[in-house]
């Protein structure tokens, strides 16, 4: 590895700190947005099967590469590619990419969630019959939505123009364990619901029938979302951890954390769904037409519940996002030898536009769309069905191929000072399996899916970083 001349590194201030942040970066919008609808979406248990084996065969994997590809030369995404190969440095830009293109449409959902925990004081739930319209009407508005998503991306700039262990780091350690709290409690609430039994079959009773490429892939591309996987992110996170800690034991609890909420999610969310009789497949409205309707239902506690729920929604969005800007932030520190503050100016001064033309895009510009669909389904069906997928298969390849065996079993056990049982099976598994699976599950998947130019643009991206690979 050529050695790289370093600024005095930022690091995190206790093993705490990096595994409430870690685990905060993991823990979001994926989990209790877009998981349960995910979930609904696929006819439930058998979605949720395929999920736990992406997760922990190969979401579990990547982020134990991630980590010690981020420790082993203290450097974020394209650094840490560059340091070994200049040609590489394509995939680490392809992660900065990724967490510009899903800052593009994160905060409107953020922004969502905000004015929802308002709304909920505000008399949202005095008329339940029309929760779905009052939804409807606030996305699509040209105005509103927007207010709240700039709220919300300034909450992201401040938090990261402190600094990691300044702002980030501290922001975990408080809301993270709030966040644990919260679901607990919403969750005794939801399977003491009369009829709620019919959410858990739902949720824990396979049904293959409706399994195909698609869902495969579905469940693949939010394995790796969920995880903050295949862009940077935990390579960035893991550049700030320090030599002592235990890196795949550190990987097992955030992955370990990310599933427990996604599935405590859909048990807060599913018992009390089918208890009122209503729609699993709803869609991306799940949470924010069919949870407040639930509470709308229990009287004046619904308000309390309505608020908590969104407030944590709100908390896990802000932990996630404050890691994908930190993404874009630590490539200009470090590649373009930016000052933090300037940094962050520039990256939000953009996702500022982005993030308004998502939002307009469900409403006044809904009839503008490019490769058939419209701005904020773009970057998420670009990011979540390849650019993750892809960027998670060349991380496996990297490290598998490119990367000394010797020296990945230095950085995974300290030096040899900790024992990892597992790392000839973390080896193979990462050098030979992961990248062919990715790779059949993203081609069954592509032939599958619906948005087919799309793919293919987003595969012909990936080709042209590639090309322009020395210039990043
Ligand atoms: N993991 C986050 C979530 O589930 C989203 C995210 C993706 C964050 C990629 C960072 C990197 O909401």
């Amino acid at each position: 590895m050529q050695q790289v001349e370093k600024k005095q590194r930022e690091n995190w201030g206790s093993r705490f700190g990096f595994l409430m942040a870690a685990a905060g970066s993991a823990v979001g919008l994926g989990n209790i947005w877009r998981f349960p609808y995910l979930t609904g979406m696929n006819g439930g248990g058998a979605f949720i099967v395929i999920y736990l084996i992406c997760v922990f065969v190969v979401g579990l994997s990547i982020m134990t590469a991630e980590f010690a590809v981020g420790r082993r030369t203290g450097l974020a995404a394209v650094g840490a590619y560059k340091s070994y190969s200049n040609r590489w440095s394509f995939a680490g830009a392809l992660g900065v990419l990724s967490g510009f293109f899903i800052m593009g449409f994160y905060p409107v959902v953020g922004g969502w969630a905000l004015a929802y925990a308002f709304k909920s004081v505000t008399g949202l739930l005095a008329n339940p019959g029309a929760l779905g319209d009052a939804f409807g009407a606030f996305i699509t508005s040209p105005v509103e939505p927007l207010v709240w998503t700039l709220i919300f991306l300034a909450l992201n700039v401040v938090i990261v123009a402190k600094g990691v262990a300044g702002g980030i780091e501290k922001a975990g350690k408080v809301l993270m364990p709030t966040l644990f709290v919260l679901l607990i409690f919403i969750i005794f609430r939801s399977v003491s619901l009369p009829g709620s039994g019919a959410g858990l079959t739902f949720l824990f009773k396979p049904d293959w029938s409706q399994v195909n490429g698609s869902t495969v892939l579905a469940a693949l591309g939010q394995a790796f979302f969920s995880l903050s996987l295949g862009m940077g992110c935990m390579i960035t996170y893991g550049s700030y951890l320090n030599k002592k800690e235990n890196l795949p034991s550190n990987a097992l609890l955030v992955t370990s954390m990310d599933t427990a909420v996604a599935i405590l999610a859909g048990i807060a969310i599913f018992p009390a769904l089918f208890a009122f009789g209503m729609e699993p497949a709803a869609g991306p409205g799940l949470v924010f037409v069919v949870v407040p309707s639930i509470f709308a239902e229990m009287g004046g506690a619904g308000v309390l519940f309505s608020v908590l729920f969104f407030a944590l929604l709100v908390v896990a969005a802000l932990t996630s996002s404050v890691s994908l800007l930190e993404v874009v932030v630590a490539y200009l520190i470090d590649q373009k030898n930016m000052e933090r503050k300037p940094a962050v100016y520039a990256s939000s001064g953009i996702m500022v536009v982005t993030c308004i033309l998502s939002s307009l895009s469900l409403g006044v510009m809904s009839g503008f769309t490019i490769l058939g669909v419209g701005v904020f389904d773009f970057f998420d069906i670009l990011t979540d069905k390849i650019f993750l997928a892809i960027g998670g298969m060349l991380l496996a390849i990297f490290v598998g191929w490119v990367i000394k065996k010797e020296d990945l079993k230095d950085e995974l056990t300290n030096g040899g000072t900790v024992k990892f049982a597992l790392f000839e099976a973390w080896y193979n598994l990462t050098k030979y399996v992961i990248p062919v699976a990715i790779a059949i599950v993203a081609i069954s998947g592509i032939t599958a899916i619906a948005q087919k130019s799309l793919m293919i643009f987003g595969l012909l991206v990936i080709v042209v970083l590639a090309l322009f690979s020395k210039k990043l």
